[in-house]
This record gives structure tokens, sequence and C-alpha cells, in this order.
């Protein structure tokens, strides 16, 4: 219907927001990002969004993850920090000193109801700018109600079947894309749905994405995307900025790696490595 203004992202439009580092900034100028989730057994979601917090520019970052992930984690990523849960295996107890400016929440985090619980107390006390990604999305989707936690600008990045779990069946494209605004309007938060173009929606606006490619339909892809806006937003983009970059440079470093690796061949981690030229590509 005409009520909805749809723009395409390209390089052109990416340019003008890009902020340049200052000469005489320090870590602190960059913010810090906090990313929570993991669970025994897939660490490596923490391990890919805490690497792409740091490649899209963050200052600092910091995991929150399981017991379980503290060797793997500060072995592959000793530039991230680590607290970790008083449990081994899954979140039961979200908590920590640090004042980050961006938290991304729900990477390979599990849906145990330990982790519902304390998951649905971080949202209430939260008032940082958050992204919310996979089970921290399903987990909203099994305790609906917890949906009114949800504070304006808040950044969800579900893939359709997330997004179906969240909405509800649509009958085609349309009424999905309808479904997605209502949602958006409504908690007032930003929506990216991931797929071959991804389309983010903010109320009115539907914003179509025009990188990426088939190499991305691999494990772990969505997680280096929710690092990749965590670490923008945490530099103090806006999120709705931040959620349209991170897009565009997530499907333009993969647009990059695939010349190096193919579409069979291209990983998550491929991806994280190859955001410094995605950046680079903007001039
Ligand atoms: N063309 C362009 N981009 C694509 C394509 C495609 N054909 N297929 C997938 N992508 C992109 C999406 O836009 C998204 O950015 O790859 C990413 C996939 O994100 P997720 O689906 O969240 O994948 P991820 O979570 O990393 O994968 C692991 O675990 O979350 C579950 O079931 C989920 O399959 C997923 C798996
Ligand atoms: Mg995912």
């Amino acid at each position: 219907q005409t009520d909805t203004e749809v723009e395409l992202i390209g390089k052109n439009e990416m340019l003008p927001i890009y902020k340049p580092r200052e000469k005489f900034s320090n870590k602190g100028t960059y913010g810090h990002g906090l990313l929570i989730g993991g669970s025994y057994g897939k660490i490596g979601a923490m391990i890919l969004s805490g690497r792409a917090t740091l490649a899209s520019g963050a200052g600092l970052v910091t995991t929150f993850i399981p017991k379980c992930g503290y060797i793997p984690m500060q072995s592959v990523v000793p530039e991230a920090m680590v607290i970790t849960d008083v449990d081994d295996e899954k979140l039961t107890a979200i908590k920590f000193e640090i004042a980050p400016t961006a938290i991304g929440i729900g990477m390979g985090m599990g849906q145990d109801e330990k982790t519902q619980t304390t998951f649905q107390k971080f949202l209430k006390s939260n008032s940082v700018p958050l992204v919310i990604d996979a089970d921290g999305i399903n987990l909203l989707s099994k305790h609906k109600d917890d949906l009114k936690l949800l504070k304006p600008q808040t950044v969800l990045t579900p893939h359709p079947k997330e997004l179906e779990r969240l909405l509800g069946k649509w009958k085609n494209d349309f009424d999905k894309l309808k479904k997605a605004k209502a949602f958006s309007k409504k908690y007032k938060c930003i929506i990216v749905i991931k797929g071959a173009h991804t389309i983010t929606v903010f109320e009115d606006k539907l914003y179509v994405n025009s990188t990426g490619n088939p190499g991305l339909a691999t494990g772990g892809t969505g997680d280096v995307l929710t690092g990749i806006i965590t670490g923008l937003i945490c530099q103090g983009y806006e999120p709705l900025t931040a959620s349209l970059f991170g897009v565009y440079l997530h499907g333009k470093s993969a647009d990059i790696a695939v010349e190096d690796y193919g579409y069979q061949s291209l990983t998550a981690s491929h991806v994280v490595d190859y955001v410094a030229q995605a950046f680079l590509d903007l001039f």
C-alpha cells in the first residue's frame, strides 16, 4: 500500500554516514560492545560475534558467556574481555559491572528455562542500546508477554524462521512485511529481516540491502552480522543507521570474500576477515 516508503541501500547511501577516525582518539572514543550468549557447543557463535564487533571498529569488547567458553574465547579472541556466568554450560545469571555502550544478545544462547528467566530479568533492567538475535528472539516468541519489555530502538535480527515464530505465519511476502511493519510500530523497534536481500523495517519504511550473496547461506554468518551492528552502535551510530550500515558491510564483506573463496567454501570467519575490505571499498 502507498504508505510504505522503500529505499535501496548501497554504497552511495552508506558513504555519508561513515564516521572517519580522529587522529587524537583513544579506545574509549569508540565505545564498549558487550555480547551476551553462548551455550555448551555453541561458543563459536560468540567467538564470531565478538570478532565481528572488533572488526566493525568497537574500542572495547566484552563477551558474557557460560564458564565452558572461557578458555576458547580468551584464546581465539584475545582482544575481547570475558565475564562468565556461574553455570558451566548455559546462561543462568546475566550480570556485569561494566558500562557497555551497546549490547548484542542471543547468539548460541539456547532456550533453557533458567536462561529464559535471566534473559527476562535482563530485559527488565537494561537501558543500553540492544540488538537481539537468534535464541533471544526465539525466547521472546515463546514468552510474548515479554515483548512489552522491549525498549524503543531495539534492533531484532531474525532470519525468516525466527521471524515467523515471532509474527506468526504470513500468506505471502506482502503480508510478511505488513506484519513486520505493524510489529515495528507497536514496539518502536527495528527489524532486520535477514535473507537473500535483507530488508530492514522501521515503522513505515523498508530498506532493501543491495549487497550479499548465497555464500552467506552458512552457519555463523548471522552471528557475525549481530556483532557488526552491535559494534557500530557502540561507536555512536544510531540503531537504525547501524543496522543499515551493518547489513551493507556484512554483505559487502561476503561479496569481496567470495572472489577468493567461492560460494561453497565461504565461511562466517571469512566474512569477519573481510569487513576491513568492505570499509576500504567505500572509498
Ligand atoms: N543471499 C544473501 N545473503 C544470505 C543468503 C543468500 N542466499 N542466505 C543467507 N544469507 C544471509 C542472511 O541475510 C543473514 O545475514 O546470511 C545470514 C544468515 O543468518 P542466520 O540465518 O542468522 O544464520 P546463522 O544463525 O549464523 O546460522 C546458523 O543457526 O540461527 C540458526 O537456523 C539458524 O541456519 C541458522 C543457523
Ligand atoms: Mg542466526
